[in-house]
């Protein structure tokens, strides 16, 4: 990815499979986090193994084009090569943990992805964005919250 590219809002690359975040988080409802399941617990909320995808699809929708070249990926062993969509600079340090467990929406950052047939950025990855929500927090975050703010200190994000 060239340096421009990551820092554009609408970036979607086309994925490898046509995936759709508003069939499946949307119309189907699964939970963010089935998929999801680094957000709570680490540093990336991480993108899901082709073993979760067939769970359901060792037996749904099994005549589809798409569904057999997931099947055929998931035989031979080898990962599922999702096209990354927002992507930090190695030099700016990010952890979903403090943001999710907070309780700041995912919605807040990237936008209705339950809505989007393929997902593309709907956050800025500029330093003034963090900062802006850093400096005054308190609309992402619940009205009970006793959090006030993130931290500005430049080694905060620069380690
Ligand atoms: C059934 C599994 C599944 C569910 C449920 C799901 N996702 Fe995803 N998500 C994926 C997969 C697979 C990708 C990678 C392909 C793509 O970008 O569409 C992805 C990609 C993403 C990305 C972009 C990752 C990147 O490279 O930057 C974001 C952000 C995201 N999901 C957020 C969400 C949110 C928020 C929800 C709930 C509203 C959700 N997802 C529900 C499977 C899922
Ligand atoms: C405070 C803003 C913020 C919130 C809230 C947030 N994210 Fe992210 N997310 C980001 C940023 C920034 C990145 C890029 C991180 C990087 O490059 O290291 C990212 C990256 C991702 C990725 C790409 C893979 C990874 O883990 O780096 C996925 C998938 C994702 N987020 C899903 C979610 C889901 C699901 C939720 C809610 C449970 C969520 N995010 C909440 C800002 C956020
Ligand atoms: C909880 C069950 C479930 C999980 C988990 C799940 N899917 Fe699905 N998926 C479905 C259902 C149900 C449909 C819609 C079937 C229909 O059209 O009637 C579907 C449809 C699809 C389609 C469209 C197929 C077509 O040709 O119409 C694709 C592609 C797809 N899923 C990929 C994935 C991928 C990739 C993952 C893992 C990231 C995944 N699914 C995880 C249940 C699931
Ligand atoms: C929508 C609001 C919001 C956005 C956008 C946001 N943050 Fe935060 N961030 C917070 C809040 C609130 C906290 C404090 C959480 C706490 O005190 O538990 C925080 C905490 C942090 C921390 C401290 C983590 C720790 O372990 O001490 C880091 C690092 C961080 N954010 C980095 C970033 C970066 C980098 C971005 C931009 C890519 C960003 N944040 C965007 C709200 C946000
Ligand atoms: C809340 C997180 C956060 C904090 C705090 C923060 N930065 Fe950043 N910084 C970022 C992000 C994200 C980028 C990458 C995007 C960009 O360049 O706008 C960045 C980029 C930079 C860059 C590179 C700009 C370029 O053109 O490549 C410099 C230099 C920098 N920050 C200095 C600082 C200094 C000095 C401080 C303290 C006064 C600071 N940052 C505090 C998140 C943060």
């Amino acid at each position: 990815m060239t340096q421009p590219d990551r820092f554009v809002r609408g970036y979607a690359p086309q994925q490898p499979i046509p995936y759709s975040h508003r069939l499946h988080a949307g119309t189907m409802k699964i939970p963010c986090q089935y998929c999801h399941v680094g957000a709570t617990k680490s540093r990336h909320a991480g993108v899901p193994a082709v073993e979760t995808c067939m769970n359901c699809h060792r037996v749904t929708k099994k005549d589809s084009p798409a569904i057999q070249k997931l099947t055929a990926i998931y035989d031979s062993g080898r990962p599922l090569e999702w096209k990354r969509i927002h992507v930090l600079p190695d030099h700016v340090y990010f952890d979903h943990r403090p943001h999710v467990n907070g309780g700041i929406a995912c919605q807040t950052c990237h936008g209705e992805i339950q809505t989007m047939e393929v997902v593309y950025q709907h956050m800025s990855m500029r330093m003034g964005n963090c900062l802006g929500c850093h400096r005054d927090a308190h609309e992402a975050l619940p009205a009970d919250s006793k959090i006030k703010r993130g931290p500005e200190h430049c080694n905060a994000c620069h380690r």
